[in-house]
């Protein structure tokens, strides 16, 4: 007999605790709690006589807790589970355990002729289960990094990935680029609905304020920028939003209002463009600028990173890239947000943990390496050449693929078009090496579908607003706050923690733990 047998033929008697602890029905629940805790134990049985006719878990005293009724004078036996299922003495544990999941329970009172003599507990099976993985009815299995995987209903926006199309709420993404403001689709993220030109205005009133760095925080920041030999503005900016997030008490998202929360995330949104044009500047011994009360949030960004007043066609050209990446389904960054918000955890930590995951040069790190590449390649002639050695020897071109988009990415479209209409050579030479890495790319991996993603033109687009690259994923991270910060309200305002599982494949526990060697 294997081990997963065996334990299945143990006799509760084995297993149970004994003597049960036990209440009688006319006892109030504050006595029953306090002999739960007494005892350290998370049922008793309720008894007439010696036959059980109840049972009051620690979750029946968590919802009496919440019923607000008087605990010193409420009866046991209005709380119980009346005539509880029950097991024998003799009952094999694999049918108990089989029977506690089946049916939702943690314990079973143990009878033996009708008697009353323990109980046993989910944790008294398991104990001696070997820890053999149980079979859950409806347990699933995810593809390997979730591809495909539907985990939440979202009313915020989506991604087509075989049509090359996404949308923010009902609205084309691209068109929302070419006809509205960075502020119009924020509005638009945060409240469902476009601004109409009153509401617009009370929201540029409401934003443009909240620019402004908190006194702790901008004594913090020169010790945050000059941390390190090498400058990382996204380890830089995660340090400065944690601080941000505690000087501004953010509180966690389980303790405060959706008004409370929508306002912490319009303060972070507003924020985060001077905390990263403010430790930019610091690290290259410039002084912080202030933020322009006259600027759009596009071109006070520029202004914050550059000192000066941005050319508009700048301006514009960077409130199109802020707002094709505004959103982009469940990528990861979002996800991450998500995952921790549904902790209750407050606004700040979920930003920090998406700016980690949006570091990463699979997710948000690529348009700096994108850009390098181009510069490594230097001219046309040499882009087949150089593409195939890089995939021959196992590398991933970046700025190109995507888990969605099995077609064209409308990101990079979108930013193709305005890295030609801002023009200069680098647009030119990009959309050539483009082509060529299409082609390569379709011949060494056939049948994957990889074309340019959002992260290949961005660096060109920014590059030629005056941003340095250095600066490039920061930027993204200042669009895509706005909609880390729209999922975490929504995740906020109908949330179940995100806990999967895990299939365990190592050595098969428990195995005995080594005494220290003397
Ligand atoms: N260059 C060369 N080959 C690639 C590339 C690439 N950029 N992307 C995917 N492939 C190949 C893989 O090697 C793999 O080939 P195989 O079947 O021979 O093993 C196949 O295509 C599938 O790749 P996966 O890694 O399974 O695709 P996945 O969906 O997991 O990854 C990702 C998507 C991470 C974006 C990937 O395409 C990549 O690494 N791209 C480069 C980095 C990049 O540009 N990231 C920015 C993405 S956009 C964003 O996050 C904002």
């Amino acid at each position: 007999m294997d081990d997963g047998a065996r334990w299945r033929r143990r006799a509760v008697a084995d297993l149970m605790s004994t003597p049960p602890v036990t209440a009688l029905p006319e006892e109030s629940m504050a006595d029953v709690a306090v002999r739960m805790d007494k005892e350290g134990v998370s049922c008793v049985v309720v008894v007439a006589g010696d036959r059980p006719v109840g049972i009051v878990t620690e979750r029946d005293v968590v919802r009496f807790a919440a019923s607000g009724d008087d605990p010193a004078t409420t009866p046991v036996r209005r709380w119980m589970t009346e005539g509880p299922d029950v097991v024998e003495p003799t009952s094999e544990a694999g049918e108990v355990i089989a029977r506690l999941d089946e049916r939702g329970y943690r314990h079973v009172p143990v009878v033996d002729g009708g008697r009353l003599v323990g109980v046993v507990s989910m944790r008294d099976v398991m104990r001696i289960a070997q820890v053999q993985p149980m079979v859950h009815p409806g347990e699933l299995e995810a593809p390997k990094g979730l591809a495909g995987v539907i985990v939440a209903e979202t009313e915020i926006g989506d991604v087509r990935g075989q049509e090359g199309f996404y949308h923010y709420r009902q609205y084309d993404a691209r068109e929302l680029a070419e006809r509205r403001s960075l502020e119009d689709v924020w509005y638009l993220l945060f409240h469902g609905e476009l601004p109409d030109a009153r509401q617009r205005a009370a929201f540029d009133e409401q934003v443009r304020p909240q620019r402004e760095l908190p006194a702790t925080v901008r004594s913090l920041l020169p010790a945050i920028a000059g941390a390190g030999e090498t400058f990382l503005p996204l380890q830089a900016l995660r340090s400065a939003t944690s601080v941000t997030a505690a000087a501004l008490d953010f509180r966690p998202c389980l303790d405060v209002s959706a008004t409370q929360l929508r306002a912490d995330a319009v303060r972070l949104c507003a924020l985060l463009p001077t905390l990263i044009g403010a430790l930019y500047r610091l690290r290259n011994g410039l002084e912080p600028v202030e933020p322009h009360p006259e600027l759009s949030h596009a071109a006070n960004y520029l202004w914050m990173v550059t000192g000066e007043v941005p050319d508009p066609e700048h301006a514009r050209a960077i409130e199109q890239y802020l707002i094709s990446t505004v959103d982009h389904g469940f990528n990861v960054s979002t996800f991450t947000a998500r995952v921790i918000t549904s902790t209750g955890a407050d606004l700040g930590a979920a930003v920090v943990g998406a700016i980690g995951a949006l570091s990463g040069p699979l997710h948000g790190g690529a348009p700096s390496r994108a850009l390098d590449m181009l510069d490594a390649i230097g001219s046309p002639d040499r882009a087949e050449a150089w593409i195939r050695d890089a995939v021959a020897s196992g590398g991933r071109i970046m700025g190109f693929g995507h888990r969605v988009y099995k077609t064209e990415d409308p990101r990079s479209a979108l930013l193709r078009t305005l890295a030609q209409r801002l023009g200069g050579d680098k647009a030119a030479f990009a959309a050539e090496v483009e082509r060529t890495i299409v082609d390569v790319l379709a011949e060494l991996k056939p049948g994957r579908e990889l074309y340019a993603n959002v992260e290949f033109y961005a660096g060109v687009v920014m590059e030629r607003c005056g941003l340095p690259p250095e600066m490039f994923t920061p930027t993204f991270a200042a669009s895509r706050s706005i909609g880390w910060c729209a999922n975490i309200i929504e995740q906020a305002g109908d949330n179940r923690i995100i806990r999967p599982s895990a299939r365990y494949v190592g050595p098969p526990p428990p195995e005995p733990v080594p005494w220290p060697a003397e």
